[in-house]
């Protein structure tokens, strides 16, 4: 049996994920979907023309991750797409985030990608897929995202190695590297403050950067950046000295402040 697994699958970048897959690659048997909203997963059926086999459960937590590698074993599937789409931030400096959310980012945008991906692995074949979501937060250190940046500039790095180990067996790994893009993620994101207004200003649309992701991973590249501002963002984290470059935007999240444009929640 051929199959897609994507985890984050309830909502933004993963639920778009399922629906382009279906609309552009026949073949595959099954959409296994990852989020913990039962009720999210329970629509994708009415969305997509391929059978969705659902496993609504909390990836940070091992023993419903189990659940996920026994299903594996069961079944035997031919995982041609793995997609890691699960992941959240908060914005906040570090003082003022609670200890468990810090330790949550970590554990879900890496610890979690990170099981997920080596359990799939042996059920993957010759010429599948893996697209891990990382961010472009993870070309700088972002002072006021400081743990969210990490976590996905270790996806990053992580994605990069693998698709070398994995260029023997052929199985094609892609980090997908947006800005913002217009999803539920700010909704959790933006609980005690909101993003700086010159970040809202290149907020792309999700259905085009999954669109992109999906062709750089057709296309065996390592990595996916959607959209020319956040390409020169990358260009300018290769070419600029990092500390420069956090001293400018310092200077960009006061003005916003002394503005007015970006609000403490709390
Ligand atoms: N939106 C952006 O601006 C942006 C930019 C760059 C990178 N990214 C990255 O892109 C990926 C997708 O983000 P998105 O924008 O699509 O965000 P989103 O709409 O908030 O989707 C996040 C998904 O992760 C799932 N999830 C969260 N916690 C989970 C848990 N403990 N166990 C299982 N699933 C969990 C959520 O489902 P449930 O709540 O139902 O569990 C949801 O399906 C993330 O890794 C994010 O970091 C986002």
């Amino acid at each position: 049996m051929n199959i897609a697994l994507v985890t984050g699958a309830s909502s933004g970048m993963g639920r778009e994920t399922i629906i382009q897959l279906w609309e552009h690659f026949d073949g595959l048997d099954e959409i296994w979907a990852v989020a913990r909203r039962k009720e999210r997963l329970d629509e994708l059926e009415g969305m997509v023309g391929v059978p969705i086999r659902k496993f609504p459960l909390d990836l940070m937590d091992r023993e419903e991750l189990q659940k996920l590698e026994e299903a594996l074993g069961a079944i035997c599937p031919k995982v041609r797409f793995l997609v890691n789409a699960a992941g959240f931030g908060k914005i906040g400096n570090v003082g003022e985030l609670s200890v468990t959310d810090q330790a949550d980012m970590v554990r879900l945008n890496c610890e979690a990608l990170t099981a997920v991906t080596t359990m799939v692995l042996p059920y993957m074949p010759e010429n599948s897929r893996i697209i891990q979501y990382a961010s472009s937060a993870a070309f700088l250190p972002q002072p006021g995202f400081a743990v969210y940046a990490a976590t996905k500039a270790y996806v990053l790095s992580y994605s990069r190695a693998l698709n070398q180990e994995l260029k023997s067996r052929r199985i094609y790994v892609t980090a997908v590297c947006p800005g913002p893009v217009r999803t539920e993620f700010f909704d959790v994101a933006e609980t005690a403050k909101e993003m700086p207004l010159y970040k809202r200003m290149f907020m792309a649309n999700p259905r085009r950067v999954v669109a992109k992701a999906l062709r750089d991973s057709i296309m065996g590249r390592g990595l996916s950046v959607y959209g020319i501002s956040m390409k020169g963002f990358r260009l300018l984290c290769k070419e600029a000295p990092h500390g420069f470059l956090l001293s400018v935007m310092d200077r960009m999240d006061k003005c916003t402040e002394d503005r007015g444009w970006s609000r403490d929640r709390k």
